[in-house]
């Protein structure tokens, strides 16, 4: 079948920006890519803080096994999360901690493209640099490109596209050529699985 995508906004608030920059790269990964999005957005898969004791006596919540489902269906994953104090966010670092927990462990030989919109002048790119650290651990295949939006609170027409058409291309460049060695992964997988 068609190449199927996660595209993951790492916010939970209701007008968030990397929810807004979310949507526009599933409509690249969609529209120029030809794959399958499965758009999801952090509240869907609300859990409690991970604890030890609560995963042995009930073993993983049910929001944590939602995002290892819907990881587990999609051959890549794009996170677009905001920075909090130069590093990632506690709620998407806890779902990865619990996530990690399920065997088979879902963020294994993922591809993962990381992109990131804040109101700031740094767009929140030492968050990603951040986060690059637990995905990469896990084994998952990071994009050595990734993209950050500064300040953009401003950065977004109202057709949901960037309104500096430069940036815009580069955001499509980045989202296509990251497809492209999915799509070559991939097949390369299925031949040697023959
Ligand atoms: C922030 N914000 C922020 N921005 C940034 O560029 N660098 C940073 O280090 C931080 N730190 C930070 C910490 C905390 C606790 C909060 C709540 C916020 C601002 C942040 O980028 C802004 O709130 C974004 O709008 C958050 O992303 P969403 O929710 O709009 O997707």
């Amino acid at each position: 079948g068609p190449m199927r995508v996660l595209v993951l906004g790492a916010s939970l608030r209701t007008d968030s920006l990397n929810a807004r920059l979310a949507s526009l790269v599933a409509r690249l990964v969609r529209d120029e890519a030809g794959a399958d999005v499965d758009h999801a957005h952090m509240g869907e898969f609300a859990m409690p803080l991970y604890d030890g004791d609560a995963e042995a006596a009930e073993g993983l919540p049910p929001g944590a096994l939602a995002l290892r489902d819907r990881l587990s269906a999609s051959h890549a994953l794009v996170i677009s999360s905001p920075e909090y104090n130069a590093s990632m966010p506690g709620v998407l670092k806890n779902a990865i901690d619990w996530v990690s927990r399920v065997r088979p462990q879902p963020f294994k030989d993922k591809h993962a493209l990381l992109v990131s919109a804040s109101p700031s002048m740094v767009g929140g790119n030492r968050g990603l640099w951040a986060l690059r650290v637990p995905l990469e651990h896990l084994g998952t295949r990071v994009y050595p490109d990734m993209f950050s939006l500064a300040k953009a609170h401003e950065g977004f027409t109202g057709d949901g596209d960037l309104s500096d058409s430069g940036l815009h291309a580069r955001l499509a460049e980045a989202v296509t050529s990251f497809l492209r060695l999915v799509e070559a992964d991939t097949r390369y997988v299925c031949l040697r699985r023959r």
